[in-house]
């Protein structure tokens, strides 16, 4: 099978495509041939070294990739699955089988879950990874419906399902973002959006004066977001938090890997889309060979919607 990958750190021209023998489905597991994966802020930090510490044991090449969707392709004991089920999954790519950016990936059954049948390969690719992120971020900030979420970078792929899947749930969504993507934040859900920038604690707290009870910070903003949260709120931390709180907020610190199992979040995603309940955005799609101006892309910043490798 062919693959994405790279064997040495560095910039997006690492990667290359090269030719990997198909790996066999263990008990439990299963092979998908892959129809598209996407590419993830997550995979430019694998790619560059970022996350070197966490590859100890594992030789190169690497397989890039977080989530996919395809056709089951082979069957481990104990699964349920069928060959030519549409599928679509999470992977975890710093394992000895890699990421999701390859012709067939071998995955735990568990990280797989039903396509949708309304949406596109393409499409039902963008769900898997930051869906079950945004899943578990909610999950963890434990909000009652009425109660009001704030999210930083609401335009990219976190920020986008933070507000849907909070709207969903009877949250009043703030958007923060740029003025030019509030029109389609507020056709997703959000109630009000406020300008990103340095006037962005100011304009939540003028809407909410005594601060809202959770915030999802898929900017990655940090500690000078936490003026918006009132006293004893909540805020979900997508990378890592340093330094302190302050006013009894509580940070929970976000890792996707805790929900990679999750079928039963992952399968209701689907649903949703098939219910109308989540917009999917591909803003382009790449050959593998392409892969490294997809990276490049991302890395520019200023993407709307995922940039899919279609295999
Ligand atoms: N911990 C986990 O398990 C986990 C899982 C998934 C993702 N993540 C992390 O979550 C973060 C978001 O991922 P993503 O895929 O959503 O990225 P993305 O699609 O690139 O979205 C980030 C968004 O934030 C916007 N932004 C940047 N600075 C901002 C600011 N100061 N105020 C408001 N918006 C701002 C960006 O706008 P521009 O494009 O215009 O700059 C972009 O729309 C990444 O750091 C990713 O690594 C973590």
């Amino acid at each position: 099978m062919r693959a994405v990958t790279f064997s040495e750190f560095g910039g997006p021209e690492v990667l290359a495509v090269s030719e990997l023998p198909d790996r066999e489905p263990g008990p439990g597991q299963v092979r998908i041939r892959v129809a598209a994966a996407t590419v993830n802020p997550t995979d430019l930090g694998f790619r560059s070294g970022r996350q070197s510490a966490q590859l100890t044991g594992l030789e190169p090449p690497y397989i890039p990739g977080m989530e996919l969707a395809g056709e089951i392709d082979a069957v481990g004991t104990g699964s349920d699955w069928r060959p030519g089920d549409k599928v679509m999954a999470i992977v975890i790519p710093r394992r000895p089988e890699g990421g999701a950016m390859a012709q067939t990936v071998v995955v735990p059954a568990a990280s797989v879950a039903p396509a949708p049948k309304t949406a596109s390969a393409e499409q039902t690719a963008t769900i898997p990874m930051n869906g079950l992120t945004v899943r578990l971020a909610l999950d963890l900030l434990a909000l009652k419906p009425g109660d009001t979420l704030a999210v930083t970078g609401a335009a990219g792929a976190v920020g986008a399902y933070a507000v849907q899947l909070g709207a969903a749930e009877g949250l009043r969504v703030i958007a923060v973002a740029s003025p030019s993507d509030e029109e389609f934040l507020k056709s997703i859900g959000a109630e009000t959006v406020v300008a990103r920038g340095d006037g962005a604690v100011q304009g939540i707290r003028a809407l909410v004066p005594g601060g809202v009870d959770g915030l999802v910070d898929a900017a990655v903003i940090g500690a000078p977001i936490l003026p918006a949260i009132r006293d004893g709120g909540a805020l979900a931390a997508v990378r890592g938090w340093q330094g302190d709180s302050e006013r009894d907020i509580a940070i929970h610190v976000v890792q996707v890997s805790r929900y990679s199992e999750n079928q039963a979040a992952l399968a209701r995603l689907g649903k949703m889309v098939d219910e109308g309940k989540l917009t999917l955005r591909v803003a382009e799609t790449f050959p593998p060979e392409r892969a490294a101006e997809a990276h490049k892309r991302l890395e520019a910043g200023g993407v709307r919607g995922r940039l899919v490798v279609v295999f």
